[in-house]
C-alpha cells in the first residue's frame, strides 16, 4: 500500500472512530488503539508533508491564533424560536398550526400534527457549512444575519465530522445545531482547573461558550466542546427526506451527534407528554437543557406555515420554569454601584440551583424587601433561570425564626459614610427596578466621587470597552488602584507610570507595559465616547452620541442650558438635569480638565453635525467583512460624519455598505432598490465629507 493510501485509510478510519464515540455512543476499538492509529497518521504525515490537508484528524489539536474573527454571513439567517412556558400556550401553537395547515381545506380540520420534539440543548447555536462531503467553514449565531467565523475552533472538535459519511448528502449543506460541554466533561475539567489553581467556569454553557470564542484554536483543542446537531440551513444537490424526524436520522448517519431522546409525537396530548417525559428525565441527561423543541414534522408543511418576524410559525420551545431552590439568607449586605445606587445583596447559604452554587441574590431595593417581608435569618426561595441574576422570590413565613431580624437601609453609605438620600425620579441602575417595571425609590450614596466604591466603578466605566477602551484594566487592578490611593479620578489615570504600578500585587512588569500602553492609546478617542465614558446619570452610549453630534464640541456642551439641552433628540427633562448638575460641578470640571491637559483627545467639531457632504443624514447599514475596516470602524467614520448606521435594510436606508460574505442584507437591498456600495465607495463618500475622517491632534 502507498503512503497516500494508508493515510487515506488512517484518516478515514480515525473519523469513523470518532463518530462511533461521539454520534453513536458506541466506540468499537479501545483508547489505547485509537491512540495507536492516530500516532501512525501523525508519523506518515510528518514523513510526507505534501499529503497533509486541513480535514485531517491530526489538524484537530488547532490551527495557529488569530487577531480577531471574520464576520460570516448566513446563507438564509438563523433565526429565534417562539416560547412557551403554560400548557395553554402550547395548545394555541397546535391550534394555529392546524388552522395554518388546514387553509382551503376542510377536509384536514381537525387532523392531529405529527411533530418532531427534541431536547431544547443550552448551549450555543452554530452553523455548519459542508461542500461535497468536507467540512469547509463554520459560523456563530451572531445577530442572527451574520455570526463568527469560528471555523478553526470548530474543526478542534471531534463530533464535529470533518468528512461526512455515507455519499447521499447533497453537495452544498449547512448543518445547525447546538455547542455545549457535557456535564461530566464540565466537572472534570473545573476539577484540572481546581488543580492547576486556575479560575473554575461558572456553569457549561458558559464554559462552552468562553471556549468556543477563543482567538487561539489550540485552546479550544484543549476544552471538551461537543456539537449536536439540530436541523439543516440550505441543502442543494440532493433531496432531503419528506419529514424532520428522518432529517435527524439521516444527519445522524452522515455522522452528526443528534439528542437520543428526540421523538415523532402527535398532536397537543403527544407534545405535553413528551414535555412531561423530559421534565422527569431533565436532571440525569447528560447535558443542561432549558426546555424542549417542537417541531411540525413533515417539512412540506414547514414551509407551508413559512414565518413570523424572526420566529417560524412551526416550531415552539416549551421552556422550564426557572429552577428554584430553598435556602436560608444569612445576611444582607450592601453594594455601592457607579452612580452611588445602593443595592440590597442577600447573602445565602450556597444552594445549587440553575447550574451553579448561589452565594448572593439580588433583593432589588429596599421597596420589594418590604413587598416579599424578607427579614434576615428567614427561609427563601431563590431562583435563576440562564445567566439571569439570582433573586429572592418568597419566604417561608412558616420557618421565620424568632430571632429573624428585620432590614433598615442604612443612613450612611456603608463605604464612605455619606449620607444616603432616596430618591423617586429615576431609573437608577441595572436591577433596581420592581417587578412590574415601575422606577422604584432608589436610595443613593450622596458622597459621589468621593466614595471609593462609585469612584472604582466610575474608573470601570470610565476604561470599558465603548468607553475610552483601556484593554487590561479591570476590577482588580482598579481595586488596588483606588485602595492604594493611587489613582483617584480617571485623570489619574494619565499620570500613572511604571514605578507606581511596581508595588501591585499580581501585576507582572510586562502587563505594567501594556497598561501604560493601553492609557495611551486611549488618549485618541472621539466626542461622543469621551462624554460616555465621563458616566453622567442617564447618558448611556446613544444620548453620549446625539450629545456629540449636536453640540459637536465639548466647551459647547458644558456650557449648554436646559433648554438647549433638551433640543437633542431623546434628551428630555431628566435627562438635561442630570447633564447639567455634572458639568456643574466644579469637581467634575476640573477632572475634565486634567484629562484634556494629559492629552485626551479627539476632531473637535468631530461631532457637529455635518449638514453638507454625502453622508450627512443618510442612513447606511453594514453587512459582510470589509477589506479593511471593522463594521464597528465603518460605523464609527460614518456617524463620524453625521451618518446614522442601522442594523436592518428598509425603504429608509440610503446605503448598503457591502463587504465579503454579505448575506441577506444585501439581497434585501436588492430587492427594495437600495444602493449598495463597496468600501472604497464608502471611503470615496466620506472623503467628500467634512469632517469625515477624524483628525489626530
Ligand atoms: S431549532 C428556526 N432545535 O434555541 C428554528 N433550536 O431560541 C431554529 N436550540 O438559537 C432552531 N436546541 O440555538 C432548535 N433542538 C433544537 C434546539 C434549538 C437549542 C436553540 C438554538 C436557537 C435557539 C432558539
Amino acid at each position: 500500500m502507498s503512503a497516500s493510501d494508508r493515510v487515506q485509510a488512517l484518516r478515514a478510519a480515525i473519523e469513523r472512530h470518532n463518530i462511533e464515540y461521539y454520534a453513536r455512543d458506541a466506540p468499537l476499538i479501545g483508547d489505547a488503539e485509537y491512540d495507536h492509529l492516530f500516532a501512525e497518521l501523525q508519523a506518515l504525515e510528518a514523513e510526507h508533508p505534501e499529503l497533509l490537508s486541513v480535514d485531517s484528524p491530526t489538524q484537530r489539536v488547532g490551527a495557529a491564533p488569530l487577531p480577531e474573527f471574520a464576520a460570516l454571513a448566513h446563507a438564509t439567517p438563523m433565526l429565534s424560536l417562539n416560547n412557551a412556558f403554560a400548557e395553554d400556550e402550547v395548545a394555541a401553537f397546535d391550534r394555529r398550526v392546524r388552522d395554518g395547515l388546514a387553509v382551503g381545506s376542510a377536509a384536514e380540520v381537525g387532523v392531529e400534527v405529527n411533530y418532531s420534539a427534541e431536547p431544547k440543548f443550552d448551549g450555543l447555536a452554530v452553523s455548519l457549512s459542508y461542500q461535497d462531503g468536507h467540512l469547509l467553514r463554520g459560523a456563530t449565531r451572531g445577530d442572527g444575519s451574520s455570526g463568527e467565523d469560528v471555523s478553526a475552533n470548530l474543526r478542534t472538535l471531534r463530533s464535529i465530522p470533518l468528512r461526512l459519511q455515507g455519499s447521499d448528502w447533497p453537495a452544498v449543506l449547512e448543518v445547525r445545531g447546538e455547542v455545549l460541554m457535557l456535564r461530566s466533561d464540565f466537572a472534570q475539567m473545573n476539577e484540572r482547573q481546581r488543580d492547576k489553581g486556575e479560575k473554575e467556569f461558572v456553569n457549561p454553557r458558559n464554559a462552552a461558550a468562553g471556549s468556543l470564542r477563543q482567538l487561539d484554536p489550540r485552546i479550544t483543542a484543549t476544552r471538551p466542546l461537543r456539537f449536536f446537531a439540530y436541523g439543516v440551513g440550505i441543502a442543494e444537490g440532493a433531496a432531503l427526506p419528506a419529514t424532520h424526524s428522518e432529517l435527524l436520522d439521516r444527519l445522524a448517519a452522515w455522522g452528526f451527534p443528534v439528542a437520543r431522546e428526540r421523538r415523532r409525537v402527535a398532536g397537543l396530548a403527544g407534545l405535553l407528554a413528551y414535555y412531561a417525559e423530559i421534565g422527569r428525565q431533565r436532571s440525569a441527561l447528560p447535558y443542561d437543557i432549558d426546555g424542549v423543541v417542537y417541531k411540525v414534522d413533515e417539512l412540506a408543511a414547514q414551509a407551508r406555515l413559512g414565518f413570523v418576524s424572526r420566529a417560524p410559525r412551526f416550531a415552539l420551545a416549551h421552556k422550564f420554569a426557572a429552577e428554584e431552590a430553598v435556602t436560608e439568607l444569612l445576611d444582607i449586605t450592601i453594594q455601592v454601584g457607579r452612580t452611588g445606587a445602593l443595592t440590597p445583596v442577600a447573602r445565602l447559604k450556597p444552594v445549587f440551583v440553575g447550574g451553579v452554587t448561589v452565594i448572593n441574590a439580588t433583593l432589588h431595593n429596599e421597596d420589594e424587601i418590604r413587598r416579599k417581608d424578607v427579614h434576615i435569618g428567614d427561609t427563601v426561595v431563590v431562583r435563576r433561570a440562564g445567566d439571569v441574576i439570582p433573586e429572592v422570590v418568597r419566604v417561608l413565613p412558616e420557618k421565620r425564626p424568632v430571632d429573624a431580624r428585620r432590614f433598615a437601609m442604612p443612613k450612611n453609605c456603608p463605604v464612605c459614610g455619606s449620607i444616603v438620600v432616596r430618591s423617586e425620579d429615576d431609573k437608577g441602575e441595572k436591577g433596581e427596578k420592581g417587578d412590574k417595571g415601575v422606577a422604584a425609590a432608589v436610595a443613593r450614596c450622596s458622597g459621589g466621587l468621593y466614595c471609593p466604591a462609585q469612584r472604582k466603578q466610575a474608573l470601570l466605566h470610565f476604561a470599558s470597552r465603548r468607553a475610552m477602551d483601556i484593554e487590561g484594566l479591570g476590577d482588580k487592578l482598579v481595586e488596588q488602584l483606588v485602595d492604594n490611593a493611587i489613582v483617584r479620578t480617571p485623570a489619574d489615570l494619565y499620570q500613572l507610570g511604571v514605578v507606581a504600578l511596581a508595588g501591585l500585587e499580581r501585576l507582572a512588569e510586562k502587563s505594567a507595559g501594556n497598561l501604560l500602553a493601553a492609557i495611551e492609546k486611549s488618549k485618541q478617542t472621539t466626542l461622543a465616547r469621551f462624554i460616555y465614558a465621563l458616566g453622567m446619570r442617564n447618558v448611556g452610549e446613544a444620548t453620549a452620541r446625539e450629545l456629540a453630534r449636536h453640540f459637536g464640541s465639548l466647551q459647547r456642551l458644558l456650557t449648554a442650558d436646559d433648554a438647549q439641552l433638551q433640543e437633542v433628540a431623546d434628551v428630555g427633562p431628566t435627562v438635561a438635569q442630570c447633564v447639567r448638575q455634572f458639568c456643574s460641578e466644579p469637581h467634575n470640571r476640573m477632572v475634565i480638565e486634567q484629562l484634556r491637559a494629559a492629552g485626551v483627545s479627539w476632531s473637535e467639531s468631530e461631532g457637529a453635525m455635518p449638514s453638507a457632504g454625502a453622508v450627512a443624514g443618510k442612513v447606511f447599514v453594514l453587512t459582510g467583512t470589509l477589506p479593511s475596516l471593522s463594521r464597528d470602524a465603518a460605523g464609527e467614520l460614518i456617524m463620524a460624519a453625521g451618518g446614522k448606521v442601522t442594523a436592518s435594510v428598509s425603504k429608509k436606508t440610503h446605503f448598503v455598505v457591502a463587504g465579503a460574505e454579505a448575506g441577506s442584507k444585501l439581497e434585501k437591498a436588492q430587492q427594495l432598490g437600495v444602493s449598495v456600495i463597496d468600501e472604497g465607495e464608502l471611503l470615496a463618500l466620506l472623503q467628500a465629507s467634512p469632517l469625515a475622517v477624524p483628525e489626530s491632534t
